[in-house]
């Protein structure tokens, strides 16, 4: 079967990447069913043959306008795909989208007419912030980490930054590997403008934020760094749980040794 990545090696590789991390996914137990989606903006990969491809499924509004995506192409998980099959076979539980020159809707050009993810008005909303800034950032991904999930249940974890300062103190490689910490959004409906909204907001100031009651939404350089920054931020939050299951509040590092990290690593904070 003829595939767009058929003598795309960059494109190809891009897709093999997220492959990988949806196997990942998967195996953390974050992607139970269809949880969880990636979005990639492979613009940068798409060549003159690509761009002239014919639209192979009806146009479709995206609920919001982006002008920042005038042109781009993303690979978009399919909605209601799941990331263990997506791992095995990328180009059917997914597909790559063009938006179209209203920048509000979109069109399916490759392989088959695999309807986009339920929370793409979320992940779009971050590309385009990230393409009006002139960000390096290509990637974005949801999934429904449990021990994250489970500390955004109690109310005491959601102000601001207590969970950034908790999770940082479990180990140090957490700060150093996620510096700018875990951004919280109160629960919204997904799928909803006002989670992508409010997603929007929370990420001026966050690589990752946590969907209360939900999952985390994550940006990255490409969808490795997405996984990773959530992936340590997940294993701080494993740390603490295993502590309280052993009947003790974890004491966390000290002032003085996070301190020593900001400067040993240069961090921001
Ligand atoms: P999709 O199957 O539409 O990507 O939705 C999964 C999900 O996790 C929604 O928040
Ligand atoms: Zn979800």
């Amino acid at each position: 079967m003829k595939s767009i990545l058929d003598n795309r090696e960059a494109l190809k590789a891009e897709v093999e990447k997220i492959a990988e991390v949806a196997g990942y996914l998967w195996q953390n137990g974050w992607a139970e069913r269809n949880g969880g989606n990636i979005t990639v903006n492979v613009t940068d990969l798409i060549d003159d043959d690509v761009r002239s491809l014919p639209a192979i499924s009806e146009v479709r509004q995206i609920g919001i306008t982006l002008p920042a995506l005038k042109g781009c192409y993303f690979y978009c998980k399919g909605t209601g795909k799941r990331m263990r099959d997506l791992a095995r076979r990328p180009m059917q539980n997914g597909s790559i989208i063009r938006i179209l020159d209203d920048c509000a809707s979109y069109a399916i050009i490759a392989d088959e007419e695999v309807m986009p993810t339920s929370e793409l008005p979320s992940h779009l909303a971050v590309h385009a912030r990230l393409v009006e800034n002139g960000s390096p950032y290509k990637a974005t991904v949801h999934t429904h980490p449990i021990e994250l999930v489970a500390m955004s249940h109690n109310k005491r974890f959601l102000g601001k930054d207590v969970l950034t300062d908790i999770l940082w103190s479990m180990i140090p490689e957490t700060k150093a590997f996620c510096p700018l910490g875990l951004g919280v959004v109160p629960y919204v409906l997904p799928g909803s403008n006002e989670l992508a909204e409010a997603t929007l907001r929370e990420l001026e100031d966050y690589d990752v934020v946590l969907w209360e009651k939900h999952g985390v939404f994550a940006k990255g350089l490409d969808v490795m760094d997405a996984f990773d920054q959530i992936d340590v931020l997940s294993k701080s939050a494993k740390i603490y749980v295993n502590a309280k299951a052993m009947g003790f509040e974890p004491e966390g590092m000290s002032q003085a040794q996070m301190k020593e990290m900001t400067i040993a690593f240069n961090l921001p904070r």
